[in-house]
């Protein structure tokens, strides 16, 4: 009777620490916006376990780990059928996903992989309506760290049940959705970071933290044109108010090294996408990438920006015509801001000091150029290249 009593007391403490361990753990989930590699955007529907282990020893060998490319995240599409108990299994693109994981997890690295709250995903596989704990659960158990879950087909139930799907009841339903896969995260026990990806409908970063989104897609998808790279980047003005640790705003993956920018438009994604704290998923083949592609991607002093332990996102502080400058706080004091160029020619921007708050003694850098640049008379001016970026370190 005692022992039994002592028993129970020793195990009920042991499962408020491993509970207490648990929530730790998630609230440090996506302290910093995440990082790493996901397959949608260049291998889209063709997606194999070869492509993402290979995703994953190039991580490994390129560096882009060690500089803090840490998830590997398969996108839609390694989706198979439910067996007789509703058990999701994959398709024969994945022969065995917790081998997958366990070969992921072993390079040091973690696994993603890709949902809907609808019947069907997107690219029109099976998604988790009806089945959302029982995947969290097959998720965890193959090792799962992170899930994207993308509104799909939901968008088809939400106005099948309220004939409109633009309306606040099925505004309701959206976010019941997402509220109950957060939940059978939760339950697993295992710390997932949770991918929103509803397009930016309803203003999600207003609530996307209340149904635990770590980070949350603001716009439709990206593609590898500088015309929709920027009009989405430049259009995250004023939305820096609803980012910090453990939710952050995603303007969707990156495009760098996929081919249809030129150089200095993929050093304006990436800069862009560091001032405004973004999720850094890179959407190359990275078994076959240049060292130009290299460069751009693990640039540290570029990484730390994005990766800043302040966890602010940056905004927009000035614009005239095609020129913008963004700036984004940094810890000690110190800002990152990038003068970008949308036009087709070269610029000369000139960046005043003191708009920012420092005195005209302020240390510059130049952080692509890793050089230490000198302000004159409290102003900055510099020539942009066309569709470019000089982005600067100011340090008062
Ligand atoms: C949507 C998402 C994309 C990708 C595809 C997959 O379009 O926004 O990022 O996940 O679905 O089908």
């Amino acid at each position: 009777m005692f022992k039994s009593r002592t028993l129970s007391l020793v195990c009920g403490a042991g499962l408020l620490v491993a509970s207490l361990v648990v929530q730790a753990q998630s609230s440090q989930l996506a302290a910093t916006p995440p990082m790493g590699w996901n397959s949608w955007n260049h291998f889209a529907e063709r997606v194999t376990d070869a492509d993402v282990r290979a995703a994953a020893d190039a991580l490994v060998s390129s560096g882009m780990r060690d500089a803090g490319y840490i998830y590997v995240n398969i996108d839609d599409t390694w989706e198979g059928t439910r067996d007789a108990s509703g058990v999701i299994h994959p398709n024969s693109k994945f022969p065995d996903m917790k081998a997958l994981a366990d070969y992921v997890h072993s390079k040091g690295l973690k696994l993603g992989i890709y949902s809907s709250p609808g019947p069907k995903t997107c690219a029109g596989y099976e998604g988790s309506y009806g089945h959302e704990e029982q995947d969290a659960k097959t998720y965890a158990a193959w090792g799962i760290d992170y899930l994207k879950y993308d509104l799909c087909s939901f968008i088809g139930i939400m106005k099948e049940k309220t004939g409109d799907e633009h309306s606040q009841q099925a505004f309701a339903m959206q976010k019941a959705a997402y509220e109950k896969m957060h939940q059978a995260l939760l339950a697993t026990g295992r710390p997932i970071v949770f991918s929103m990806c509803q397009y930016g409908w309803n203003d999600v970063w207003k609530w996307g933290p209340e149904v635990g989104g770590n980070l949350w897609r603001t716009t439709g998808d990206i593609t590898d044109r500088y015309s929709r790279m920027a009009e989405i980047g430049f259009s995250q003005a004023g939305l820096s108010r609803y980012a910090g640790p453990g939710h952050w705003n995603d303007p969707d993956m990156l495009e760098v090294g996929n081919g249809g920018m030129k150089t200095e438009e993929y050093r304006t994604h990436m800069s862009l996408w560091a001032i405004l704290a973004a999720p850094l998923l890179a959407g190359n083949d990275l078994s076959k990438m240049s060292k130009e592609t290299l460069d751009l991607l693990t640039n540290r002093e570029v990484i730390a920006v994005d990766q800043d332990r302040l966890g602010k996102q940056g905004d927009r502080v000035w614009a005239e015509g095609p020129e913008e400058i963004w700036a984004k706080p940094l810890s000690g004091g110190a800002k990152a801001v990038g003068l970008f160029n949308r036009a087709d020619s070269p610029r000369t921007i000139t960046l005043q000091l003191k708009d920012l708050g420092f005195a005209s003694s302020a240390k510059l850098r130049d952080l692509w150029k890793h050089e230490d640049v000198e302000a004159k008379n409290g102003s900055y001016s510099v020539q942009v290249p066309a569709h470019g970026v000089v982005l600067l370190k100011v340090r008062p």
